[in-house]
């Protein structure tokens, strides 16, 4: 099996590229990550089961290193996890910029839709046995003051992905929630003013009363059930942790 992961720096996505490189199941970790001094400095500059691109997703680009290597040397199954994602602007709409909306939009939409087809096109042509594993949030089914973007988002990725499961019944699809991480997204929430999130104190209180779950927990539970097993037999929002 090899892993896809999209975020490979971030909270999540980092505890999976580490834990991911460490299994002896897992063949090869391909690594998306805008930022190459911050990628270094968590996995050193030569890993040998690491494949790595350094992707900007906030602006649109069709070509992609990985789906090359890809190509030249179709895996049998690969599990791809979506962790590239942007809560920022956190605003009230009507606020945004267009740059923000745009940004916003590419990073979170148009790149999970647009990498999801080029695997999808991967497994027809090579019969390449796909897992594609969305990190959900209760955002995607609740509104909140200021996460317009980030929650209609998510939504979009939910119903893109059950649109992919309906149309692909061989392919593994789950759209996993994590619960309230401990993460560089939540310390954006937290800096967010009360005037534009209301619920701002709530999720401080989480964090000053140690409920935040651990990232590398998240990370195992992902792995242990969603890639190197398989707990779902359809595409299902709101798996949680054990
Ligand atoms: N934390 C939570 O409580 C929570 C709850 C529910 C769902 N989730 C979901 O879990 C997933 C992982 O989030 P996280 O909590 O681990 O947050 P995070 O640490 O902020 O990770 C977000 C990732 O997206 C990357 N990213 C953002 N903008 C990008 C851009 N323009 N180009 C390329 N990459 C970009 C970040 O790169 P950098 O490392 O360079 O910043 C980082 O790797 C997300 O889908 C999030 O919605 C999180």
């Amino acid at each position: 099996m090899d892993v896809i992961v999209t975020g490979a720096t971030g909270g999540i996505g980092s505890s999976l590229v580490r834990q991911a490189v460490e299994s002896p199941e897992i063949e090869k970790v391909y690594c998306r990550y805008r930022n190459q001094e911050k990628f270094d400095s968590f996995f050193g500059t030569d890993h040998p089961k690491i494949i790595t691109e350094k992707y900007d997703a906030s602006c649109h680009k069709e070509d992609s290193g990985i789906l090359k290597v890809l190509q030249k040397e179709p895996p049998r199954s690969i599990a791809c996890v979506y962790t590239a994602f942007s809560i920022s602007p956190i605003k009230r709409v009507g606020t945004y910029t267009a740059d923000e909306i745009k940004e916003n939009i590419s990073i979170n939409v148009l790149n999970l839709v647009l990498l999801t087809n080029q695997l999808v096109q991967l497994k027809q042509k090579y019969k390449t046995q796909l897992r594609l594993i969305n990190i959900d949030s209760g955002a995607a089914y609740n509104p909140l003051n200021g996460w317009g973007l980030y929650s209609g988002a998510k939504a979009y990725a939910n119903m893109y992905l059950r649109t992919v499961q309906l149309e692909n019944p061989d392919i593994k699809i789950v759209s996993y929630e994590p619960g309230v991480v401990d993460t560089p997204m939540q310390e954006e929430i937290r800096r967010t003013d009360k005037a534009v999130f209301d619920r701002v104190n709530q999720f401080k209180e989480y964090y000053n009363n140690k409920m935040l779950r651990s990232p590398d927990k998240i990370a195992e539970d992902i792995i242990k059930r969603f890639i190197l097993s398989w707990e779902g037999t359809e595409f299902k929002e709101g798996y949680e942790i054990k």
